[in-house]
């Protein structure tokens, strides 16, 4: 069931919105070789509380840590630990929740740290462009999965692996809400999605194959080829003329 929002509930929302787009950008100015990825979680959480909002991944299904931190092969999903320091020439991608008037926002980056290699440079321009790409032309009345055939066409364009296992989603009161948003799809069909309905859209994309395997502690998501892999998501409202990213 899908649940459209009315404009007093978006405008909540774009406060929630506001405070993951602020957090991911201290982040971004803060994040550098050398600190763990547990760092980064406390980085996170305490902005986010002085935001007046909850980081609403902190024990989400019994989620340990404020934030997702997934460094290179991981694909989502990492727990931030004081062992994995990161290093130059990594992608980290950073993934977090904000909840606050009672609704969340979700938002996810990777960040290069000093030198990355070309390859790994262009596959997290790639996975941003397969974000813009996925949502053009995006309004009331798209079919939900025009948004995955071409987030996957693009990303396939480059020979990249668009995974399967994970997918966007509704958000609203409840951070995951229908309807499921999967990076690959037919033109033409799924839903036709109404105005006022809130999405995350994110692909997560990798350098080799699609094939995802999760790591003992549960949560951890690595490509099964051990390629690099990226994730870019921004959540939005559908519009009867074109979408309002709200997170951005
Ligand atoms: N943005 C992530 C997602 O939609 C947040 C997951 S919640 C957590 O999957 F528990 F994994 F943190
Ligand atoms: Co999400």
């Amino acid at each position: 069931m899908i649940y459209v929002k009315s404009e007093r509930e978006i405008d909540l929302m774009r406060e929630s919105c506001k405070v993951v787009r602020d957090t991911l950008g201290f982040v971004g100015s803060k994040i550098k070789a050398g600190m763990s990825t547990k760092e980064i979680d406390e980085l996170v959480e305490r902005y986010i509380r002085s935001s007046g909002a909850y980081p609403s991944c902190l024990g989400y299904g019994g989620f340990p840590a404020s934030c997702c931190v997934s460094v290179n092969e991981m694909v989502v999903h990492g727990i931030p630990d004081e062992d994995t320091i990161l290093q130059d020439g990594d992608i980290v991608s950073v993934d977090l929740c904000a909840l606050k008037n009672g609704y969340h926002g979700d938002a996810a980056r990777t960040f290069c740290i000093g030198e990355v290699t070309p390859e790994k440079r262009q596959l997290v321009k790639v996975t941003e462009e397969c974000f813009f790409k996925g949502i053009e032309g995006l309004k009331a009345g798209t079919p939900l999965f025009d948004i995955g055939y071409k987030v996957q066409k693009h990303a396939e364009s480059f020979g990249y692996g668009v995974i399967r296992s994970y997918t966007g989603h509704g958000i609203g009161a409840e951070m995951h809400e229908d309807p499921s948003v999967p990076n690959y799809g037919k033109l033409g069909t799924g839903v036709r999605l109404k105005a006022g309905t809130v999405l995350c859209v994110e692909p997560m994309i990798a350098l080799g194959s699609w094939r995802v395997r999760l790591l003992d502690d549960g949560w951890g998501a690595v490509t099964a080829d051990g390629k690099p892999a990226a994730h870019y998501e921004n959540t939005l409202v559908v519009r009867e003329d074109g979408v309002e990213i709200l997170t951005l």
